[in-house]
């Protein structure tokens, strides 16, 4: 393998990367994030590490989700409460349905930067660059707004440190305490048609808590609070290049801004300059996978990112669309067999399923996304892999951007409360009606298992 160096990047070609008016600018906020504490430290990156390795096993299941963009704006107490609440209760029930410990890990804490298909936008007569995330540019149509500023590194980091801080704060003082899911309640979905269904879930969890405690005689210490975990989309190099350390006394470079950074599908060239950057960085790394990945290229990225087949390493998040998984998801299952690698197989059924309504709003459907994942657990069936992990765009938020779900939301709800500047979101009763629906499937792969024991 040739040299690796922080900066060995530089020499290959970096796509969506945006273009600053001075370089020297860049340079400068460049160094001064260097300068600055790093967001998370090694310990936490190689503790999530050995769970993925337990999750690629089939002892652990990954939870993965956020916003597609986080906004500055949305830096809010409630927006964060709400984003944890969420993401604590899918948790609580695929616990219950897959017999497993959950890992959680938010798209949060740095998910600032959008690959953008469009450099520019044009309205009306005038053309301006593309709203590339708020770590960036900003989304009013401006030229001031939309060109790119360093300083916006800055403020993203900022906003990524309080971010983190204040969920620190939250699962420290007890907010995730498994004793007590009634914490994780969100106001407006006391009337959800789920909501019984949910609670007579977490009664069960609690029970099931206390009955062991009772048995051991001392309270469960390590299941009083739950991990959580950061990822974002490593996509601005500068930005990752900056938070990119070594760890005391030893060899290896982390990127500390984040536990778990992924490759976006649309930079995963195995000749580009993200994978230079994620092959020298010692941190769990994800690459996101779609219909264009071929067996051949999957082997160079394993090959460049994974040649030591190190527990945990990998995980690839795969988003075919429910048209295509059928036809896409073999073949990748049967190189990775091939290379004699292991990895950690995660469905990301968001983002091959997006569409477009009658004008032009886009969104995607319950069902669709549902059927994607329904058939990653029958596909993995056969193949005889295990599908460690989801991931999703979600919000605990009461917004209408996705299509169908218990209240079944069709074209015209969508313009009540579509907040997302980039794709949509489910919203809080979608994603915990999907949590319930992948508890089922298995809960039934469960038994399935069992049965054949038997
Ligand atoms: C995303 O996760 O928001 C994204 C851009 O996904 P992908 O790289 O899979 O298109
Ligand atoms: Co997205």
């Amino acid at each position: 393998m040739p040299h690796w160096s922080r900066e060995s990047w530089r020499s290959k070609r970096a796509a969506h990367q945006p273009a600053y008016a001075s370089e020297a600018d860049l340079s400068r906020t460049g160094e001064e994030l260097s300068s600055l504490p790093p967001l998370v430290t090694s310990w936490e990156v190689e503790a999530l590490k050995a769970q993925l390795a337990e999750a690629a096993q089939g002892k652990r299941f990954l939870l993965q989700g956020g916003d597609c963009a986080e906004q500055f704006d949305e830096c809010t107490a409630g927006a964060i409460t709400n984003k944890l609440k969420i993401l604590l209760q899918m948790s609580l029930v695929l616990v219950q349905g897959s017999h497993r410990p959950v890992i959680r890990v938010g798209r949060f804490a740095g998910q600032y930067a959008k690959p953008r298909s469009e450099e520019f936008e044009t309205r009306e007569a005038t053309t301006l660059p593309s709203y590339r995330g708020d770590l960036v540019n900003r989304t009013g149509f401006t030229g001031v707004e939309r060109a790119p500023d360093p300083q916006l590194l800055l403020r993203a980091y900022e906003r990524s440190a309080l971010t983190l801080n204040f969920i620190r704060a939250l699962v420290k003082g007890g907010f995730a305490d498994l004793h007590h899911p009634e914490y994780w309640d969100l106001d407006f979905a006391q009337h959800s048609p789920l909501a019984a269904e949910y609670h007579s879930l977490a009664r069960r969890v609690v029970e099931a808590l206390q009955f062991m405690e009772n048995i051991a005689g001392v309270r469960t210490g390590e299941m009083e609070w739950v991990d959580f975990f950061t990822s974002h989309e490593g996509l601005h190099l500068i930005y990752e290049e900056a938070q990119t350390r070594r760890a005391p006394g030893g060899e290896n470079w982390y990127n500390l801004s984040t536990h778990f950074p992924w490759i976006g599908m649309r930079t995963a060239d195995p000749d580009g300059a993200h994978v230079e950057y994620f092959r020298g960085i010692a941190n769990p790394i994800g690459v996101k996978v779609g219909p264009g990945m071929t067996g051949n290229l999957l082997t160079q990225l394993l090959e460049r990112l994974h040649p030591h087949d190190e527990p945990g390493r990998l995980t690839l998040i795969y988003r075919f669309g429910h048209k295509k998984i059928s036809e896409c998801l073999p073949r990748l299952i049967e190189a990775v067999r091939s290379a004699g690698k292991s990895v950690l197989w995660c469905c990301d059924p968001m983002h091959g399923n997006t569409r477009y309504t009658a004008d032009g709003t886009k969104t995607r459907h319950f069902d669709e996304i549902l059927s994607e994942l329904e058939q990653a657990f029958a596909i993995h069936g056969q193949c005889g892999s295990y599908l460690g992990g989801v991931h999703f765009e979600l919000t605990g938020d009461d917004v209408t951007e996705c299509l169908g779900g218990a209240r079944n939301l069709g074209d015209s709800d969508l313009k009540r409360a579509y907040r997302s500047e980039v794709d949509p979101r489910l919203n809080y009763e979608q994603a915990l009606e999907m949590a319930l629906l992948i508890a089922r499937m298995m809960g039934r792969t469960n038994a399935a298992k069992n049965d054949a024991v038997v």
